[in-house]
């Protein structure tokens, strides 16, 4: 095959480099084509655009199939905790033992906020959503460590990169006690990363937990639903150049601080498209309501006239069943009995996905059930209320846009963000 691609337009022909990655398409490389035709590509939401180099993370969209650093997204959950998930994207390797108990131990010393964030949060309303909280609360972040602002080294990088990863959780748990207006919980160093944000959670003042009458030993956090959520972490960490992680490369690209950039990730991924859509499920699940109104519901999706969308099904990158998904499937049915999910909520979503996945207008457009679509029904169960859903994610994916700022800031050649325009007024 050619090593260059020719576009010819009228009289003139111009030639332009392929480009081959280590997997995925071939890319052609337009970057002089301004120069040399006088004219801009036109590319609205980036169809066919790939906007930077990456050795992160790789989706083959067609196969369903899912890598972080070369690793197949399967054998990670099987054998690997969330942070090893954490130090593999960071460090392109995975952890030894004891790299691993290391790390483990700077996160769980890095947890703490500064006191001033007491007042950050109490001035919000108690009914502020948890995401509004968190970006703010992400953004003020760098007002107590600005000195980020101008990391050269890589122990600068580390640095940064261990504090966000490490304080997330503890925003999220703090934004959530905020909208009931109870006491916040300080981290417990003695607990891993995923345990500590279920205890951060639940917890009474002093770390007690709720007792039923009678009962000796109080409801703590069990093992079962650390590894569940820890799972769901890991299957949220990175998904490459999604709409949150290019607007994060996007911000780093004017010179804005990390943990402005993180923030701004955190606002993208919000919207229901992308990672707001698992609160979204559970609401349509419970809007639904019982498995005899579902075929209006795949109806109203279908129809062209009607904005009404299955929440949790479509994909821009995959076009087969999104391999996280098939994870948290699984896991579902594992976790069924043991944390007594919604056996409502699941006959809906079990007829809604039996349903879609051989109705013509789904299998034609290949949409088929994403991440979002079974992660409510877990998340539920862990007793974590809906609002909680989309920081959930971020707590997940924080590890990912971090990875993919210090990427973008190690590349000499990375260049502001500055798309073109097809000009239509006046
Ligand atoms: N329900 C019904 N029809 C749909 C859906 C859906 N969920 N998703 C796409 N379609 C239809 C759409 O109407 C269009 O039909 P037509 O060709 O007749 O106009 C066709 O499928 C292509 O859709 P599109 O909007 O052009 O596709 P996109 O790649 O721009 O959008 C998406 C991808 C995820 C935004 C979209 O599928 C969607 O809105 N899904 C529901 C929200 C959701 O679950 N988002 C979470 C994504 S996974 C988590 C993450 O990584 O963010």
């Amino acid at each position: 095959m050619s090593k260059t691609a020719k576009i010819q337009i009228g009289e003139e022909t111009y030639e332009y480099p392929i480009l081959e990655g280590t997997r995925g398409p071939k890319v052609v490389d337009i970057r002089s084509f301004y120069k040399d035709s006088g004219m801009f590509t036109f590319d609205p939401g980036f169809t066919s655009t790939a906007s930077c180099k990456s050795e992160i993370t790789f989706i083959n969209g067609e196969k369903g199939e899912l890598r972080y650093r070369g690793y197949k997204i399967e054998d990670l959950v099987k054998e690997h905790n969330y942070i090893d998930i954490c130090y593999l994207l960071l460090h392109a390797k995975l952890p030894t033992k004891e790299q691993s108990l290391e790390f483990d131990n700077e996160l769980r010393h890095r947890a703490f906020v500064d006191e001033g964030f007491k007042n950050l949060f109490n001035a919000f309303p108690r009914t502020a959503h948890p995401m509004a909280m968190l970006s703010s609360a992400v953004t003020a972040l760098s007002a107590f460590y600005f000195d980020h602002l101008n990391i050269t080294d890589d122990l600068g990088f580390e640095e940064m990169a261990t504090r966000i990863i490490a304080k997330i959780p503890t925003l999220s748990a703090i934004a959530y006690r905020r909208t009931l207006g109870i006491p916040l919980i300080y981290p417990d160093i003695d607990r891993y990363f995923t345990e500590n944000f279920l205890y951060m959670m639940r917890a009474y003042p002093g770390g007690k937990f709720h007792r039923e009458v009678g009962q000796i030993a109080p409801t703590t956090v069990k093992e079962i639903e650390v590894k569940a959520l820890d799972t769901i972490f890991t299957l949220h960490a990175d998904h490459e150049q999604n709409a949150s992680t290019t607007t994060v490369r996007t911000v780093a690209s004017t010179g804005a601080h990390p943990y402005a950039a993180i923030s701004a990730g955190i606002n993208a991924l919000w919207g229901r498209a992308h990672g707001g859509a698992n609160e979204s499920v559970i609401a349509q699940l419970e809007m639904i309501g019982d498995v005899k109104n579902v075929d209006k519901y795949i109806k109203k999706a279908k129809d062209p006239n009607d904005p009404f969308r299955l929440m949790g099904f479509g994909h821009r990158v995959y076009k087969n069943f999104d391999p996280r998904a098939k994870i948290l499937k699984k896991l579902q049915d594992q976790l069924k009995e043991e944390l007594k999910l919604d056996s409502r909520l699941l006959e809906i979503a079990h007829k809604i996905e039996e349903i879609a996945l051989r109705d013509e207008y789904f299998v034609k457009r290949n949409l088929y059930p994403n991440i979002d679509f079974y992660s409510g029904v877990i998340l539920s169960a862990l007793g974590i209320p809906r609002n909680m859903f989309t920081a959930i994610f971020v707590i997940g994916r924080t590890v990912g846009w971090i990875s993919q700022w210090m990427e973008f800031k190690k590349d000499p050649k990375a260049k502001i963000a500055r798309p073109r325009q097809l000009y239509l007024g006046d």
